[in-house]
């Protein structure tokens, strides 16, 4: 029986992963690193400090910065991001997925965030969702996607067993903790890109994101 719903945010509930791509890439472009949509495929998910790194990596510059200076190409990124969020209003929300919270409010199985960002509730309340979430999950001082970390805590703020839980999720790493926290894992985007990571339903779209449709392919119904 399904328990609980758990979404990623960014790139499931609304389109601000473009948002992240676009400001880590001029932030890379600032220091001389190209970053393309391919390599953003394995930043999505994963944490700020953490992306910065993969960066970093990516463009042979693992040693060049102090922490400290690591810490300031950080907050530059984090700005512009947050700069991009400004316009965000209730109609940028995904279709489907308004739909979708408010069948689960209806059948009282509660819908949580498991985002590993820090502007989470920023994000919702300029969609005005907060009234829908039971709970956001605080990606503060627990590993990062796709360690399971973020997903078995939304789990238990939703008192829900993982075995009753479906996740919902936009990135590899997504996909690979929810798998890893012993749940069904729904994929939006492309089954080139999430089939691999272990998806257990993918769908092209969020507009196909009916709890019927959650019900039938998790075997959930009741
Ligand atoms: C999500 C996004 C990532 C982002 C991370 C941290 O997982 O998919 O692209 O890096 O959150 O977000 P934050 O807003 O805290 O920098
Ligand atoms: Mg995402």
């Amino acid at each position: 029986k399904l328990q609980a719903v758990l979404f990623d945010l960014d790139g499931v509930v609304t389109d601000t992963a473009k948002y992240h791509f676009i400001a880590w890439r001029n932030m890379a472009k600032r220091i001389g690193i190209t970053i393309d949509s391919d390599f953003n495929e394995s930043l999505k998910g994963i944490e700020r400090m953490q992306s910065l790194e993969r960066i970093l990596v990516h463009g042979g510059r693992e040693q060049t910065y102090s922490q400290e200076e690591k810490e300031r190409l950080a907050r530059e990124k984090n700005d512009e991001y947050v700069s991009l969020l400004a316009g965000l209003t209730p109609e940028d929300t995904y279709p489907g997925i308004q739909e979708l919270l408010h069948e689960l409010r209806e059948r009282r199985i509660p819908a949580v965030i498991a985002s590993a960002s820090k502007n989470a509730p920023l994000i919702l309340e300029a969609l005005r969702l907060n009234e829908y979430f039971h709970a956001i999950v605080d990606p503060g001082g627990i590993p990062g996607k796709p360690a399971p970390d973020i997903f078995l805590q939304a789990a238990k703020l939703a008192g829900a067993d993982p075995a009753g839980c479906v996740g919902i999720e936009d990135s590899q790493a997504g996909i690979e903790a929810i798998k890893a926290a012993g749940m069904y894992a729904v994929g939006i985007g492309d089954a080139g890109i999430l089939g691999p990571s272990g998806a257990d339903l993918i769908c092209s779209s969020t507009k196909e994101l009916t709890l019927q449709r959650l019900l039938v392919s998790a075997g959930m119904e009741s």
